[in-house]
């Protein structure tokens, strides 16, 4: 077969060449955005005067029936054909003859695939969007079931400070909203339109690059022909944007594993998310967690290989830029099957709450409590501090808790210590001292879980 741009060659592509060059196993998948662009370009032909209407008309049918073959899998990918850009040429060109061949006036492949890869960038960030919000639903929706179930919250993995379990959920919650705001803004630098830079210095041919523009719903037109062709800032952001989601579930799934263990006891994986061992009849392992936390890396592994296959690159386009689509589409197949699968286990997790209750009162996380109560008394915060730490030890040391020591062994430290303290000791008792705006404080967090569904539209 002839090449698009055997003209000036006198010998054959190698056969080699042919296998290490192609980019059609894995860039069909912008099919459906090469054919968008395609067809917002031919329209803008026509707008222009550069092809007639019933070319137009005729590209635009053909273009259509062309995205149905490839829907249908009816259009073999011929390594010889190269990429995606030149499997759609070649289907129209078998088509309509020399009218297929119009097409690519004052376009190059340049341009085209940036476009390509920003359209399919901009429904890449939609979809993530909707997984985001689907798993702080997932959250959200746990927060009135598990409300009065309290759990240790911890700092240096040691017990810190008692919290109601919904306060943990909103955490999350604001991760993820965060990682949606993130996703929002990269979405402005996406969504703008190369098309018509053409290979790097623009096009004599009189063209409308914001009728085109305007026709793929981009907000704006990349101006300098040359950046436009060449810069994938807005891919790195978007691999950034997902490293951190897959940052946030992988956290996310070394807590549930943590949880889920008999030394903790605070969770319970649901059979259906957990795998056996061939040869431990008892095991129930946290696979599915594991595999969210172990396929991080490849996400994280993205935003590096891609800023590496950057770093070196003057301007215009350069074929290394081809790497850049197996990267991104493995980091977005990588991050939305972990969503998908975090919006499934989180409702299921069922909170083991005799498991929870039984060390409740271990671990002293009503110190600070009590630290609170003494500076309520005027007592300068460092005296406080000290003073509940010798209380901690004397307690430790006869194996009580702070709770049972007796209002003299109180006031042998202080003398402003009323039998009131009682009232703030016990994790129940601490919590429910609890002010601050954004505490666990139950007010505080009742009024987040309202915001919350608010803001994601779950009736209350
Ligand atoms: N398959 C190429 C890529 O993914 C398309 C652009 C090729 N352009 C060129 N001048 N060879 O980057």
């Amino acid at each position: 077969m002839q090449k698009r741009w055997a003209g000036v060659f006198t010998e054959a592509t190698h056969p080699l060449v042919e296998k290490f060059t192609e980019s059609i196993s894995f860039d069909w998948r912008l099919f459906r955005q090469d054919i968008e662009g395609s067809i917002a370009h031919a329209e803008m032909l026509a707008h222009c005067h550069l092809i007639t209407q019933e070319e137009k008309d005729a590209l635009i049918a053909a273009l259509q029936a062309i995205r149905e073959k490839f829907e249908k899998g009816e259009i073999p990918f011929r390594q010889e054909l190269e990429d995606i850009h030149l499997h759609v040429e070649q289907a129209l060109v078998e088509q309509l003859g020399d009218l297929g061949g119009k097409l690519h006036t004052a376009r190059s492949r340049n341009d085209q695939v940036a476009t390509d890869l920003r359209l399919w960038t901009r429904e890449a960030i939609d979809q993530l969007d909707r997984s985001l919000v689907s798993l702080q639903k997932a959250f959200l929706n746990r927060c009135d079931r598990d409300f009065e179930v309290i759990l240790p919250a911890y700092t240096h993995l040691r017990r810190a400070q008692a919290v109601l379990a919904p306060h943990y959920w909103l955490a999350y919650c604001e991760r993820f909203q965060r990682d949606r705001e993130r996703l929002a803004d990269c979405r402005r630098r996406v969504n703008r339109c190369p098309l018509g830079a053409a290979a790097i210095a623009g096009t004599s041919l009189p063209i409308d690059r914001f009728f085109v523009a305007e026709k793929l719903g981009f907000n704006e037109v990349i101006v300098n022909s040359i950046d436009a062709t060449c810069d994938r800032d807005f891919l790195v952001e978007f691999a950034f944007c997902m490293g951190l989601i897959a940052l946030h579930l992988s956290g996310w799934a070394e807590e549930w594993i943590l949880w889920s263990t008999s030394e903790f006891r605070f969770l319970r994986l649901p059979d259906a998310f957990c795998t056996g061992s061939s040869i431990m009849p008892q095991k129930r392992n946290p696979d599915v967690l594991e595999l969210v936390r172990g396929k991080c890396g490849r996400v994280l592994g993205c935003v590096q290989a891609l800023m590496t296959l950057l770093k070196g690159l003057p301007l215009g386009y350069h074929r290394d830029l081809q790497e850049d689509k197996p990267l991104v589409f493995d980091a977005f197949d990588t991050v939305s099957a972990c969503l998908e699968v975090a919006a499934a286990v989180v409702p299921q997790g069922e909170l083991d709450r005799q498991g929870i209750e039984k060390q409740l009162e271990e671990g002293y996380l009503d110190a600070t409590s009590l630290m609170e109560y003494l500076i309520r008394r005027g007592i300068p915060q460092r005296n406080a501090h000290a003073m509940v730490g010798r209380l901690v030890r004397r307690a430790i040391d006869s194996n009580r808790r702070l709770a049972e020591l007796s209002l003299e062994e109180f006031q042998s430290e202080s003398p402003d210590i009323g039998s009131d303290v009682y009232g703030v000791l016990g994790v129940r008792n601490a919590i429910a001292q609890m002010r601050s705006y954004g505490s666990t404080a139950p007010e505080e967090v009742s009024k987040q879980i309202q915001l919350w569904k608010a803001r994601l539209g779950v009736s209350t």
